[in-house]
């Protein structure tokens, strides 16, 4: 991955972001896609078609898998492949005008070569390069901690998993959430991963996430030494919804004990 990719990657991410900060207080256009609670809005739109427009124009052999409809069609990840999501935490953007951010990763040839996280309100700019450490605000992100219990460790977890749901046991989730020393949930996957790549959380569980919400961060998480698998503990596919753990290594085994446990 060249570095002016990577410059450039960066820079649109923020050019968006200014552009999202600067349109925060118009009136909102709010629909709704799968159900009640999944929402999208204009400035999600915008936001993907500003990146998508920009990428297709200076890289035109470049590929883009993207939530809201400006991407290609993929059936493979070979080439060069933009993954993004415009916006993350559309909840938050829209009931709280924080918390939430822009993903991008670019893929080469199946493999996550640069990932960006940029929690918008906040202003911080997390990145990551595929063997050059992840970074805050071009603050070299620390490697975790040697060593980790899972009694001390606070894990990232949507509260919708601790109710009755097709995917996992959720008496087993609830076991979970008592042998650990904390739980957070931020209506945002791709902030999640950034704060597990801070060090601020040592776990995320989620059952059925897509691409674009978690390929930006698995690569912030994988340059501190963080792990990302199923809840089977196999690769997560990229090209369509599925479950993911990324956590410290140390709490890997057991965590995917409990999902051993409680799958469906
Ligand atoms: C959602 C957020 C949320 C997660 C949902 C995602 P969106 O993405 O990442 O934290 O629990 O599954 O769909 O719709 O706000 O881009
Ligand atoms: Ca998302
Ligand atoms: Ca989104």
């Amino acid at each position: 991955m060249s570095k002016k990719i990577f410059e450039q990657a960066k820079t649109w991410v923020l050019e968006a972001g200014e552009l999202i900060r600067q349109k925060m207080d118009d009136p909102l256009v709010i629909d709704t896609k799968a159900n009640a609670n999944d929402l999208v809005t204009t400035i999600d739109r915008d936001t993907e078609a500003f990146l998508a427009t920009n990428i297709k124009h200076t890289f035109p052999d470049h590929f883009i898998l993207s939530e809201e409809g400006f991407g290609d069609n993929l059936s493979t990840l070979d080439g060069v492949v933009w993954i993004i999501d415009p916006i993350d935490g559309t909840i938050n953007f829209v009931n709280q005008k924080r918390n939430f951010a822009i993903s991008v990763d670019i893929f080469v040839d199946g493999v996550g070569e640069m990932g960006i996280v940029y929690d918008v309100m906040a202003g911080n700019l997390y990145t990551a390069k595929r063997g050059e450490g992840a970074f805050k605000n071009d603050q070299k992100l620390s490697p975790l901690k040697e060593e980790l219990n899972l009694g001390e460790s606070i894990l990232g977890l949507n509260h919708n998993w601790l109710c009755e749901n097709p995917v996992v046991d959720e008496i087993e989730i609830q076991q979970l959430v008592k042998r650990v020393r904390g739980t957070r949930a931020y209506g945002s996957a791709a902030l999640k991963l950034a704060f597990l790549a801070e060090g601020i959380i040592d776990s995320y569980i989620t059952m059925n996430l897509a691409p674009w919400d978690i390929a930006g961060g698995m690569v912030l998480v994988s340059e501190v030494g963080a792990v990302t698998t199923n809840i089977d503990g196999n690769t997560v596919n990229m090209l369509g919804t599925d479950s993911t753990i990324s956590c410290h290594p140390a709490i890997l085994e057991d965590l995917l004990e409990v999902m051993k446990k409680g799958r469906k």
